[in-house]
């Protein structure tokens, strides 16, 4: 693992965007796994700039989302698919019909989990996976456990999950109790990974997931198994490294 700290979030921000951009240079038809979550804005941030200023171009990319709320229409406010078209995608060229979020509201939510599998399949990997953490060491919505799923599936909400996203919600009652999550399997197989941690509340879960052991109860220390993962921290979630 490529482990990277920085003294400032904005450079950091836009390290990570630079990295997405080069990606997209050398391959314009590029695949991107995408996150929600406070993490990821910066950069999105600076991957919007970076395309108002000519710097780069998602005009031929494909974005698939890692997780989605059960239960909330595309529009809802706090959908992360309302969350991407705010925070990237309407602020690029990316076409809408490229981008792919769990539809949490779908009647059959297996079969929209398959098809999520298969959107990745019919372009053959994921070129480049964005992810942040949660607390408990969750990658996308894969919540510790005796056992992980490999495949996009649905997924019970841990509690602390659940209050920890309860801020963007107003009151924890209003936070889905289930998600559609990429499984860690389809995490894995991205071709790169980019995991992107801010914060002191952060940096117990970073080591542990960094040098604790691999285990399905720190879902994030499996990215210890992945040939080519960056890991970027500020000096808050990195400075015991
Ligand atoms: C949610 C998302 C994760 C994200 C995590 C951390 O649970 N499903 O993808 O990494 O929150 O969020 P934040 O970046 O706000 O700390």
């Amino acid at each position: 693992m490529n482990i990277r700290i920085f003294n400032s979030r904005e450079d950091l921000n836009a390290t990570a965007a630079a990295v997405i951009a080069g990606l997209l240079l050398t391959k314009p038809q590029a695949m991107l796994g995408l996150a929600t979550g406070s993490t990821p804005i910066g950069i999105y941030q600076h991957l919007a700039d970076m395309y108002r200023k000519g710097q780069v171009s998602f005009a031929r990319a494909f974005a698939v989302n890692l997780d989605e709320y059960v239960g909330l229409s595309q529009d809802h406010p706090q959908s992360y698919r309302r969350f991407m078209n705010e925070h990237l995608f309407q602020h690029i060229d990316i076409p809408i019909a490229h981008t792919r979020v769990p539809d949490g509201n779908a009647l059959d939510l297996a079969a929209e989990c398959a098809a999520h599998e298969q959107a990745i399949l019919d372009h053959g990997h994921v070129d480049l996976q964005l992810l942040g953490i949660g607390h408990n060491g969750h990658i996308g919505f894969n919540e510790p456990g005796r056992s992980l799923t490999g495949s996009t599936h649905v997924v019970d909400l841990e509690e602390r999950t659940r209050t920890a996203n309860a801020r963007f919600f107003g009151h924890i009652d209003a936070v889905p109790k289930q998600a559609i999550t990429m499984g860690v399997g389809t995490i894995l197989k991205a071709k790169q990974i980019v995991l992107v941690a801010f914060g002191a509340d952060k940096a117990d879960i970073i080591k542990q997931a960094l040098t604790g052991p691999v285990t399905t109860e720190c879902p994030a220390s499996l990215l210890q198994c992945h040939p080519n993962v960056l890991i970027l921290l500020d000096q808050e979630a990195g400075g015991w490294f």
